[in-house]
C-alpha cells in the first residue's frame, strides 16, 4: 500500500476513485471542494436534497465524465465522538464496494489529517481482506485491492505525523490479516507444527527469541494437563515462545493464547452441525503471534512474551477420558469430567511455564474458550474477566479504540470454589451455570496472584458483528489491534 500527501488541491489523473468522508449536516461544505467537478457537484447536490445522501451511510457515484472515474462518500455519522474510529468504520464498509468497483487508486480529501489518513488506511486494509488461498482463482478476472491512495492533507498538517500514523496503521492492518490468515486455515493445512514453523519463521525474521517445546520436553516438565489433551491425536502438540526485549525495560508482559488447531471435543465429542468451524479454535493463538508481530514492528520500550500452546483435540485409543485425573505442571491435580473443555487444560500448563520461566508483571490469556460466552454477549463484544480493575479498564479501552470491543463479567472466589473437584484439586467443569466464569475462575487459579486478565473470544473470533472492517464468515483477527494498543501504552 503506497500513501502519499499532497497539500494542493487538485486530482492527479490516474485518480480512480474521489473520496469524500462527510458528517451529518455538513455535506453541502464538503460538495464545495475544488476537486470535484461542477457537473458532479450538481448531481451530489440534487442527491442531497433528496436526501439519497445524507452523512450517515455511504454512497457510491460512478462518474465516467470526470477525471476521477468515482465518487466515493463516507458517511461518518454525527459529528460527535472519535472521528478517527466512524473513519476507520466507515471505510470498513466502503471497502466491499470498493473492491467491487476493481478501485485501485484513490484520492482522499481528508480534514484532521495526522490521525485519520491512518485510520482510513486501516479501514480499507481489513475491509479489503479475501481469503484466496484454497481457491482456483478466475486469471481473466482476478481480484483487485486499492494499492495506491493519495491524501490530500488539510491545511496546517503535520505530513510527518501523519505519515508515522499511516505507516503504522498499514502494519498493523497486515499483522491483522496475517492472524486472520492463521484462523482461516483449515485444520489439515494448520497443525501445531504447522503453526510453530509460522509463528518461529516470523519471529526469527522480526527479531524474537523463539523457543519451540515438543512433547518429550514437556514431559520432562510435566504438563499432564496439556498432554492429557494431546494424547487423542497423532499430531504433536508444541509449545510455542516468542520473546521481545527491549534494553531500557522494566516490564514484562506475557499474551498467552489458546491454539487448538481443531477441537472435535474429544471422547466427550461435539455434534456434526458446524464442527468444521472448530478450525478457529486456534484463534487465540493467532490474536496474540499477530500481536506480537505488530509489537515487533512497533519496538516499544516493554519486554513481551507471547506463548502458545498448541495441539489437536481428537480421539484414538489413546485419548484422555471423562474421570481420568492428570497432574499438571503447578502441581495441581485435575479431574476431567468434559474432554472438550480442553482450552483450560492446555492453557493452565501454558501459564505456569509463562510464571516460572519468565516472571512477568502482567499476563493476559486469550482464548475461543467456550460457547457460553456467545450465549451471554452474542457476537458483538468479547468477555474480559480479571480480579485487577486496573488492567480491564485500560484493555476495555484499548479494545473501544480498536473496535475490538469487551464487556467484563465478575470473577470472584464464589466462582473459584465451584471449580474444585471430587476426587482431584481441581474440575475441569463447573455445575452447568456461568460457564464463560467458571472457565475464568479456573485459570485464575494458574495466575498466581500475577496482574491477569483472561479474554474469552469464542464469539468474536469469527462471526464477529462488533465492527464493518471484517467479513463475518472470516476469522476477524480480533484482539491483535487490542493487545498490541494496550502493550504499546503501558510501554508509554
Ligand atoms: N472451543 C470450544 C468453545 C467454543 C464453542 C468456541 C463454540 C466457539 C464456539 C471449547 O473448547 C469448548 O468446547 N467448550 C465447552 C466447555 C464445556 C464442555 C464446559 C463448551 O463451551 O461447550
Ligand atoms: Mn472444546
Ligand atoms: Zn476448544
Amino acid at each position: 500500500m503506497n500513501v502519499h500527501f499532497i497539500t494542493q488541491c487538485v486530482v492527479e489523473h490516474e485518480v480512480d476513485c474521489l473520496v469524500l468522508p462527510v458528517f451529518e449536516g455538513e455535506i453541502a461544505k464538503a460538495l464545495e471542494t475544488r476537486l470535484l467537478q461542477p457537473e458532479d457537484r450538481t448531481i451530489l447536490s440534487i442527491l442531497v436534497e433528496k436526501k439519497q445522501i445524507t452523512g450517515k451511510e455511504n454512497f457510491y457515484l460512478p462518474t465516467p465524465m470526470a477525471n476521477y472515474e468515482s465518487v466515493l462518500i463516507l458517511g461518518l455519522g454525527k459529528k460527535e465522538g472519535c472521528a478517527s474510529r466512524k473513519l476507520r468504520e466507515a471505510t470498513g464498509k466502503a471497502a466491499a464496494t470498493i473492491s467491487a468497483a476493481k478501485k485501485k487508486h484513490l484520492f482522499l480529501e481528508l480534514a484532521h489529517t495526522e490521525l485519520c489518513a491512518g485510520s482510513f488506511v486501516e479501514g480499507l486494509m481489513l475491509g479489503q481482506y479475501r481469503y484466496d488461498e484454497f481457491r482456483t482463482l478466475d486469471k481473466e478476472n482476478p481480484p483487485v485491492a486499492v494499492s495506491e491512495i493519495c491524501v490530500h492533507a488539510a491545511d496546517g498538517t503535520d505530513l510527518f505525523l501523519a505519515q508515522a500514523h499511516v505507516s503504522r496503521s498499514i502494519v498493523q492492518a497486515e499483522s491483522v490479516n496475517w492472524a486472520r490468515d492463521l484462523g482461516n486455515a483449515p485444520g489439515n493445512a494448520m497443525t501445531p507444527s504447522i503453526l510453530a514453523a509460522r509463528a518461529s519463521a516470523m519471529g526469527t525474521e522480526l527479531g524474537a527469541e523463539v523457543t519451540v517445546l515438543g512433547e518429550k520436553e514437556m514431559t520432562a516438565l510435566g504438563m499432564g494437563s496439556l498432554l492429557a489433551v494431546a494424547q487423542g491425536s497423532d499430531q504433536e502438540a508444541k509449545l510455542i515462545c516468542l520473546k521481545y526485549s527491549h534494553t531500557k525495560a522494566t516490564k514484562t508482559v506475557a499474551l498467552v493464547g489458546k491454539g487448538l488447531t481443531f477441537d472435535a471435543g474429544g471422547i466427550s465429542i461435539k455434534g456434526a452441525k458446524g464442527m468444521e468451524e472448530m478450525k478457529f479454535d486456534m484463534c487465540g493463538a493467532a490474536a496474540v503471534l499477530g500481536a506480537m508481530r505488530d509489537i515487533l514492528h512497533a519496538k516499544p520500550m516493554i519486554n513481551v512474551v507471547c506463548v502458545v500452546p498448541s495441539t489437536e483435540n481428537l480421539i484414538n485409543g489413546k485419548a484422555v477420558k471423562p474421570g481420568d485425573i492428570v497432574k499438571s505442571m503447578s502441581g495441581k491435580t485435575i479431574e476431567i469430567y468434559n474432554t472438550d473443555a480442553e482450552g483450560r487444560l492446555i492453557l493452565c500448563d501454558a501459564m505456569t511455564w509463562t510464571l516460572k520461566n519468565h516472571k512477568p508483571d502482567f499476563m493476559i490469556d486469550i482464548a475461543t474458550l467456550t460457547g457460553a460466552v456467545i450465549t451471554g454477549l452474542g457476537h458483538h463484544c468479547a468477555a474480559i474477566m480479571s480480579k485487577d480493575d486496573e488492567m480491564a479498564a485500560a484493555l476495555i479501552a484499548a479494545g473501544d479504540e480498536s473496535s475490538d470491543r469487551l464487556w467484563r463479567l465478575p470473577l470472584w472466589e464464589e466462582h473459584t470454589k465451584l471449580m474444585k473437584g471430587k476426587d482431584a484439586d481441581l474440575c475441569n467443569i463447573g455445575p452447568g451455570y456461568a460457564g464463560t466464569i467458571t472457565a475464568g475462575a479456573f485459570l485464575s487459579v494458574f495466575a498466581e496472584g500475577t496482574r491477569w486478565a483472561h479474554l474469552d473470544i469464542a464469539g468474536t473470533a469469527w462471526n464477529y458483528k462488533g465492527s464493518s472492517c471484517i467479513s463475518e464468515k472470516l476469522a476477524s483477527g480480533f484482539g491483535v489491534r487490542l493487545l498490541s494498543n494496550w502493550v504499546n501504552k503501558l510501554a508509554e
